[in-house]
């Protein structure tokens, strides 16, 4: 295990009826508010009159951002940071999932910023300074809500891009399963994909030793198994709903990835296809993450294999360990299949033409070298490609 520092500041508030808290909360860092949310959910599903009676009612001044789209643009963040210096914002709060939060996120640096916020994402620039932000979850799945990073398309560009900082975590989240009820079966399947994905990606990492680590992060993938299809029979199952949330949180708040390094080529890929074809995030993940499990596999990775096969999927440990390996790979691709998530792109709706997957390699590496699990080079990126499309 190597050394690390933990340190997640975001004051989680958790269940039902804990909306109204948001009242206690914001006063601590603002006045005046930036309300950012997507393209309506909020509204039907009534989240949004229930917070903006709250503001009202408590004489918190506030304006909006809305239309925040899923892999946010750009566009969406440079309009924010406008209506931030015209109305002397000092707080947002984001309502929604990982699109409306990220965006928030670049929104709230890009306001002390005299520059072009895609800055951040391209390496030209680094956070500084930002805005403090809190979050009303609506969608169980990237883990935004407790960390510091945030993923932004830029359609001039055909890139979408990560960045990250201490200064993006949250103050405070508000986690209340009810508001992902209305999800519907195929962002359910698609959040619980990711967060599976965030697991797997921490899960298969070089250093030895993190066997606590490692345990969370089995019995993180489990919840999912468990409470995905749950959920999509039963979209308003309190006890499903609950877990996934809380699941989303805990796979991506740094904790199961303490003392070693995430492998995260599995994203690398995954974000140049969404970028391209704007496929939903998870359902990206899904259908890559066993072809990359297929390709990396080798005799010296073997055993942490074997270990997923074992201890998430319940395989026999007396079996030889390549067998468990190439099973586990299959029982991962049958689970995502019965969330209703096809197995390659053209059944996603999502092809890319194969005289692409060479510039989409080179795209993918122009940042340097992914994965570190095992380090993946051009041609096994293509073959990647090659095998889910
Ligand atoms: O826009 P609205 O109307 O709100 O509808 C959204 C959107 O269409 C809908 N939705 C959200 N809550 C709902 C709801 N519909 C009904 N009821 C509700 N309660 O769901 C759709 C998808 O929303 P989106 O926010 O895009 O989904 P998700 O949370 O999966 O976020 C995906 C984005 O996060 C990035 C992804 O790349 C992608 O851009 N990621 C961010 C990470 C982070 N910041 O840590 C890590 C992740 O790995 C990921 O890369
Ligand atoms: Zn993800």
């Amino acid at each position: 295990m190597k050394n690390f520092k933990y340190n997640t500041p975001t004051k989680i508030i958790f269940g039902r009826d804990t909306l109204s808290e948001i009242v206690n909360e914001i006063p601590k860092y603002g006045q005046r508010v930036l309300l950012v949310y997507g393209g309506g959910s909020i509204k039907k599903n009534r989240v949004y009159n229930q917070l903006t009676e709250l503001l009202i009612k408590n004489k918190l001044f506030y304006t909006e951002l809305s239309g925040v789209k899923p892999n946010p643009s750009i566009i969406s963040v440079r309009e924010g940071i406008t209506i931030c210096r015209e109305n002397k914002v000092d707080f947002i709060l984001a309502v929604g999932g990982g699109s409306v939060i990220d965006c928030a996120k670049a929104i709230a640096a890009g306001v002390f910023y005299k520059g072009d916020p895609w800055d951040f994402y391209t390496g030209k620039a680094k956070i500084r300074e930002s805005l403090p932000l809190g979050t009303v979850l609506t969608l169980s799945a990237t883990g935004s809500e407790m960390n510091g990073f945030s993923v932004i398309s830029n359609e001039e560009t055909r890139q979408k891009l990560g960045t990250g900082s201490e200064l993006l975590k949250p103050k405070f989240s508000i986690l209340n399963p009810e508001h992902t009820f209305s999800v519907n079966e195929y962002q359910t399947a698609a959040g619980t994909a990711d967060i599976i994905s965030h697991c797997l990606e921490q899960y298969f990492s070089p250093q030895p030793g993190t066997y606590l680590q490692d345990r969370i992060t089995e019995a993180i993938i489990k919840t999912c198994i468990h409470y995905g299809p749950i959920a999509l029979k039963d979209p308003g199952n309190y006890e499903a709903r609950a877990n996934l949330m809380w699941a989303s949180s805990l796979a991506l708040n740094g904790m199961i990835s303490t003392g070693k390094e995430g492998d995260w080529a599995t994203h690398d890929i995954e974000h140049k296809i969404s970028a391209l074809t704007d496929l939903a995030h998870g359902v990206g993940l899904a259908i890559i993450t066993p072809a990359w499990m297929a390709e990396v596999l080798d005799e010296e990775n073997v055993d942490k294999f074997f270990s997923l096969g074992c201890n998430v999927f319940g395989i026999d440990p007396s079996y030889d360990k390549h067998q468990v390996a190439q099973e586990s790979i299959k029982l991962l691709r049958f689970f995502f299949l019965s969330l209703g998530i096809p197995e390659t792109l053209s059944k996603a709706n999502a092809s890319v033409s194969f005289d692409k997957f060479d510039e989409m390699a080179e795209d993918i590496l122009s940042f340097g070298p992914i994965g570190v699990f095992k380090k993946l080079e051009k041609e096994a990126i293509i073959r990647i490609l090659k095998a889910i499309s």
